[in-house]
């Protein structure tokens, strides 16, 4: 397969209307959605899908999201869309929730990894809808990172593991939420969370009975969302995610480290930051009351830590409420070692 070097798109009509030919010609492109970087092909290109899943080197077995622009477009991929998801649809679209519906049969059974339901999702982002719109059918994306590698929230997180091996990125600057969708099956009035995001638990639950399934993995079940089972969002440092009093144990942890040489990253909110010693590099997610700014640096710090040849990195576990939820389940997913018990 011949790959041609990405350009990098400035975020003007001209540029839409580039990414978009490229799209139309079964090419795929990279361009920006609130939560993280997708990488776009029509939904109906088998071609243009199977450069995906070379580009990102992704197991067959995990299915993509298609994107749409307008409910209208719904009909197309998705058939019986029960009642409460078109009250989900109502209150949460455009934005980060992606609801899993039977499929229609034009789209191909590799874009859902051969189930008969589809993920699909209205992005709350003018570019990506500009884009859907001038491509003229839904797009079918992935986050667009390498497999196991952390999502990305930037262009140049996007050239940094796919450069050379996709056809454009559409720059769009940081992504607002920075954690991939909600993801969603729905049954009479019952919502499961397949993996946690921004529209919360919380928030689902003024529309219907919700419950979590489990982040954490066991092999011998067939996960509900194929992705989840992959070991996600990973830099390639040692990762150690503190959780409830184990937290306190953290300064104490990174001092025994440093006199072994190891070079450390913390993450960590602000006040713990202060009380652990200089020498090391220190990521902060910023006041504990705002959750949102630290799921928004979550993964650009992952990423540099593996530019900065951290091999251990040190994580305060947040509480797992409302978008903590989302984050720390990322972060268990991202985890060598969870230390400590509840969170
Ligand atoms: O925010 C997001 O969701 C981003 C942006 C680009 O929209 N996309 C994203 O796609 O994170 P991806 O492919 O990295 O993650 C999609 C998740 C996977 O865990 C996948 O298994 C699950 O959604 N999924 C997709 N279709 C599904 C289906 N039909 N049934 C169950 N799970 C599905
Ligand atoms: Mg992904």
């Amino acid at each position: 397969m011949l790959f041609l070097s990405p350009i990098t798109l400035a975020s003007t009509d001209e540029s839409i209307a580039r990414a978009a030919s490229i799209l139309k010609n079964e090419g795929i492109v990279a361009f920006p959605t609130e939560t993280v970087y997708g990488l776009g092909a029509r939904f109906d290109s088998e071609k243009a899908i199977e450069k995906i899943f070379v580009a990102k080197g992704r197991p067959k077995d995990n299915p993509f999201i298609v994107h749409i622009c307008h409910p209208n477009e719904l009909s197309i991929i998705a058939t019986g869309v029960p009642a409460i998801a078109e009250r989900l649809m109502l209150s949460f679209w455009p934005g980060p929730l992606t609801i899993v519906l039977p499929k229609t049969p034009i789209v191909p059974k590799i874009a859902t990894a051969g189930l008969d339901t589809v993920g699909v999702r209205m992005p709350a982002h003018a570019l990506a809808l500009a884009l859907i719109r001038a491509v003229g059918v839904p797009l079918a994306a992935p986050s667009a990172n390498l497999s196991g590698r952390p999502s990305p929230t930037s262009a140049m997180h996007v050239k940094e593991d796919l450069d050379g091996r996709i056809d454009a990125i559409l720059d769009g600057g940081q992504t607002e939420v920075g954690l991939e969708s909600t993801v969603v099956t729905v049954a009479q009035d019952r919502i499961t969370i397949l993996r946690p995001g921004a529209v919360t638990r919380e928030m689902l639950e003024e529309i219907g009975r919700v419950r979590v399934v489990s982040p954490s993995y066991d092999p011998s079940l067939v996960p509900a969302a194929p992705g989840m089972k992959y070991i996600h969002y990973a830099p390639r440092a040692e990762v150690s995610v503190f959780v409830g009093q184990a937290i306190s144990m953290l300064p104490d942890k990174v001092h025994r480290l440093q006199q072994r040489d190891a070079v450390i990253a913390v993450v960590a909110y602000e006040d713990t930051l202060m009380q652990i010693n200089n020498g090391m590099v220190k990521m902060s997610l910023g006041e504990r009351d705002r959750v949102d700014l630290a799921a928004k640096r979550l993964y650009a710090y992952l990423r540099e830590a593996d530019h900065l040849s951290v091999n251990h990195i040190l994580i305060e576990g947040i509480e797992a409420r409302g978008l903590g939820e989302a984050l720390m389940n990322r972060l268990l997913k991202a985890a060598t070692h969870v230390i400590g018990g509840s969170v």
